[in-house]
């Protein structure tokens, strides 16, 4: 079966990161959201995957290259405009020909894998099969109503509804004969202006075509805004494997399970795990942890840091305590001069700044 992996959108949610990068690159432990994904296909057993990749397609292309790092063949398929995942699949309508696909949304995260889900498609078939998690504001999603007679068969889609009718929301991943195709070029425009994937399902129920869901309990996020980026930080980081590569001076103490690659430097610092330093990234009188990612090329100086994310070459010095937060690439976080009272600020667009005093 193939693949497609869908990594273009504006990601207006994770604004002013995705002024400047792609949503699915920003890293989670230190590792772009987008190669958990590629990691699941691969453990899946797929090989051929088609990238469908927006303004942002430089970076992505950097980052994943052909695939073969992870164990696929990667097609790169622009979409010129972000015009919804329904379009995504029209983008792709040659490159998938007459097979059937899993469709992965390059944001989610599910480090349980995709593996049980395309053995459930390969050997049950539907036009389309869905994943389904409970969740608490199902508003915020595609919504499925499921036949009470039989919970495996979807009767009803709605996307993001104001009064849902079940609390069932729409993971990223779904798998498709070619039947979606007439689907998504049957469908108009939502109010938000896209081709939404929901309506294409939608419309298969309406055709009479089988359209089945599985339901799942294990963990998942969609990582489009900052609250669900931190938590799914924090989700891997509970797995991480602590390793010490990099230079910990005798002042400091680390705890728990931390990783410090080579090249980092660490010293008069206490260091409280879960936690992962990259390389050349220098900490020095801090605090650091837990559940905090600090990326390659970072300097935190005389800082209390704890459940946050800073980006490759952010810097952050004298802040007393720093909780819950993304900090950018390059951004710096300094003190102001001695005496002076104001916060003087220069900030991206659509930055939020959270003042204590
Ligand atoms: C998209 C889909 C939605 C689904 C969600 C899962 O929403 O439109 O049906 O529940 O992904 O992540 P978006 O994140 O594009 O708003």
């Amino acid at each position: 079966m193939k693949a497609l992996l869908l990594a273009g959108g504006t990601g207006s949610r994770l604004r002013p990161f995705t002024h400047t990068g792609a949503k699915q690159l920003l890293p989670i432990a230190n590792r772009p959201v987008l190669f958990y994904a590629l990691d699941a296909l691969a453990a899946a057993g797929v090989t051929e995957t088609g990238i469908v990749v927006g303004a942002h397609e430089p970076e992505i292309r950097h980052a994943a290259g052909d695939g073969s790092a992870f164990g696929l063949r990667l097609t790169y398929l622009r979409q010129e405009h972000p015009l919804g995942l329904a379009h995504a699949v029209l983008v792709a309508r040659d490159f998938l020909g007459d097979d059937d696909f899993l469709l992965y949304l390059g944001d989610n995260y599910l480090p349980d894998g995709v593996h049980g889900f395309l053995h459930r498609a390969r050997t049950t078939p539907a036009a389309a099969r869905l994943l389904l998690t409970r969740v608490a504001d199902p508003t915020a999603f595609g919504v499925a109503q499921l036949d009470p007679a039989n919970d495996e068969r979807v009767i009803g889609l709605e996307e993001k509804p104001e009064r849902p009718r079940s609390d069932l929301a729409l993971v990223g991943v779904y798998a498709f004969t070619p039947a979606v195709h007439d689907a998504v070029r049957a469908i108009t425009p939502s109010a938000r202006g896209e081709l939404e994937l929901t309506h294409a399902v939608q419309w298969m129920i309406e055709q009479g075509l089988p359209v089945r869901a599985e339901t799942t309990t294990a963990p998942w996020r969609d990582t489009g805004n900052v609250d669900d980026m931190l938590e799914a930080n924090r989700q891997v980081l509970d797995t991480l494997v602590g390793t010490v590569e990099g230079k910990v001076d005798a002042c400091s103490t680390v705890r728990g399970r931390v990783s410090i690659a080579e090249g980092a430097v660490v010293r008069g610092s206490r260091i409280t795990g879960p936690v992962i330093i990259g390389a050349g990234a220098v900490v020095t009188g801090s605090h650091i942890g837990p559940y905090t990612a600090v990326a390659e090329g970072c300097r935190v100086e005389d800082s209390a840091i704890a459940h946050s994310v800073l980006l490759p070459g952010a810097r952050v010095a004298g802040a007393a305590r720093i909780e819950d937060s993304l900090i950018g690439r390059g951004a710096v976080v300094a003190p102001a001069p001695a005496l002076s009272r104001a916060h003087r600020l220069v900030i991206g667009d659509h930055s939020k700044v959270h003042l204590t005093s």
